[in-house]
């Protein structure tokens, strides 16, 4: 693939308009979203004048899509429509671009090529969709009757059970939520939470049976099951929910900004149904977050540490996301636990960094997520945990990467667990 190291603005725009080819701009075939020679860019600024003049393109939702937004660098999906816009933007920001990835679509056929391949039997070398994850989710109950236990945290908007596991091997258990794949694009977050909770009833390695059978876990591999189903069957880059708005022709909610807390205080999610971190209406608007806030406030004495599985940017990110004025009162031990998790991540062959603090604090304030609910509803060990990679392949993580990043969440558990333990985080309520 193309990439060019730290523009030279002219001559990295001469080279990806030199590589573009046939169709421009997202069309339909297949009825599915394409992305030809869409470009994702790194851009990094100084200062929050620059900032403000590359985010106004933001606002231009057809052609440009923010995919990271941090105190350094943004990273910038462009249209190949758009490029000379971007252009003109990055000389009046007087910022650098170095681009990430020449042609999205490209990567996205690759990832559907390789999906192509199936197998007969649920493995870890492709990413699955919704039916294949149910499938193998009722085989696991099948073959662990005794230790799991399946269960529904309500519908979807377009009707869907949102499934969920529990395993549990003995009574009086600590126990540790898992949400994942919240966000619909992130399908690295599924892929790991099947591998984890097939881990977890399988290996026969010391530390992983002492986390699987002292622990009780709630699992849900895939929460927004519409738009994940709707990233498998149109657009692999859809985020939110599927519920139409009332008040645009734009759909869906960023479910990650809809729960009851901080709901959009401080500029942590958008008013704007078109933008990708909309808040919704109203908190709870969405079937799917009212459904969890339901489930998790049902069983929150029962659990100790809360973890929401996200990607990409590896970053552990504690309560509250709304703000750095006002940290939670255990703040410092839930660094002391992010950092047991990023050390240990570390100190893996991968050399994997993950950094930690409030969403707030080191990117932008995020109002409105789950772990900020279950913190709020008196789980105190509470996360975001951003998964790989830094931009390099960002939302679209080839397959050859899901063991890897799979193995190293593991270890990273293994380490928060034990260090929550030494905290006095896991004592029955
Ligand atoms: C643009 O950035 C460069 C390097 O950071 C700096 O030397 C220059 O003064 C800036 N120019 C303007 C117009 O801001
Ligand atoms: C897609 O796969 C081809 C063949 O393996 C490779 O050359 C190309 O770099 C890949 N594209 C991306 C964007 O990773
Ligand atoms: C992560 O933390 C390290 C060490 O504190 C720092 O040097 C680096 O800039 C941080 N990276 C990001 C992306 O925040
Ligand atoms: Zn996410």
């Amino acid at each position: 693939m193309q990439f060019c190291v730290l523009i030279t603005l002219l001559t990295c725009f001469a080279f990806s308009r030199g590589a573009s080819v046939a169709q421009e701009g997202i069309e339909k075939q297949d009825e599915r979203v394409r992305y030809d020679n869409y470009a994702v860019y790194k851009i990094n600024y100084d200062n929050s004048i620059q900032r403000q003049l590359l985010l106004q393109l933001v606002k231009r939702h057809e052609s440009f899509s923010l995919w990271h937004d941090s105190p350094t660098e943004i990273h910038l999906m462009v249209s190949p429509l758009a490029l000379s816009e971007f252009e003109r933007n990055l000389i009046r920001a007087n910022a650098t671009a170095e681009i990430f990835l020449a042609n999205v679509q490209n990567l996205i056929d690759n990832e559907t090529e390789a999906n192509a391949k199936a197998t007969s039997s649920f493995g870890w070398t492709r990413y699955h969709n919704l039916a294949e994850i149910e499938a193998w989710l009722d085989d696991i109950l099948a073959t662990y009757p005794d230790v799991t236990e399946g269960f529904v945290v309500g519908k979807s908007y377009e009707g869907r059970n949102i499934r969920g596991i529990k395993i549990s091997y003995k009574a009086d258990n600590p126990g540790v939520f898992i949400e994942s794949n919240i966000h619909a694009r992130e399908w690295i977050t599924s892929a790991t939470a099947t591998w984890f909770i097939n881990e977890l009833l399988s290996s026969t390695d010391d530390l992983i049976r002492d986390l699987a059978e002292n622990h009780d876990w709630y699992i849900v591999p895939v929460l927004n099951v519409d738009g994940f189903v709707y990233t498998h069957e149109k657009d692999r880059l859809w985020r939110k929910t599927r519920q139409p708005s009332s008040i645009s022709s734009c759909v869906g909610v960023d479910p990650n900004r809809n729960y009851d807390v901080h709901w959009m205080e401080n500029g942590g999610a958008s008013d704007d149904p078109c933008a990708l971190d909309y808040a919704g209406p109203h908190p709870f608007s969405e079937p799917e977050i009212k459904a969890m806030s339901e489930y998790l406030g049902s069983i929150k004495d029962k659990v100790n540490v809360f973890l929401a599985f996200h990607s990409y940017a590896q970053l552990l990110l504690s309560p509250y996301g709304h703000t750095a004025e006002k940290f939670p009162d255990n703040f410092d031990d839930m660094m002391k636990v992010a950092k047991a998790y990023a050390d240990a991540v570390g100190a893996m062959p991968y050399g994997t960094i993950y950094n930690y603090s409030s969403a707030a604090d080191i990117l932008y304030p995020a109002s409105g997520a789950t772990n900020d609910w279950a913190y709020q509803e008196g789980i105190r060990i509470s996360y975001t945990v951003e998964f790989r990679d830094r931009g390099r392949f960002a939302f679209v993580l080839p397959p050859a990467f899901i063991i890897p990043n799979a193995e190293e969440v593991l270890i990273g558990i293994i380490a928060l667990i034990d260090e929550c333990k030494k905290l006095g985080y896991l004592n029955l309520k």
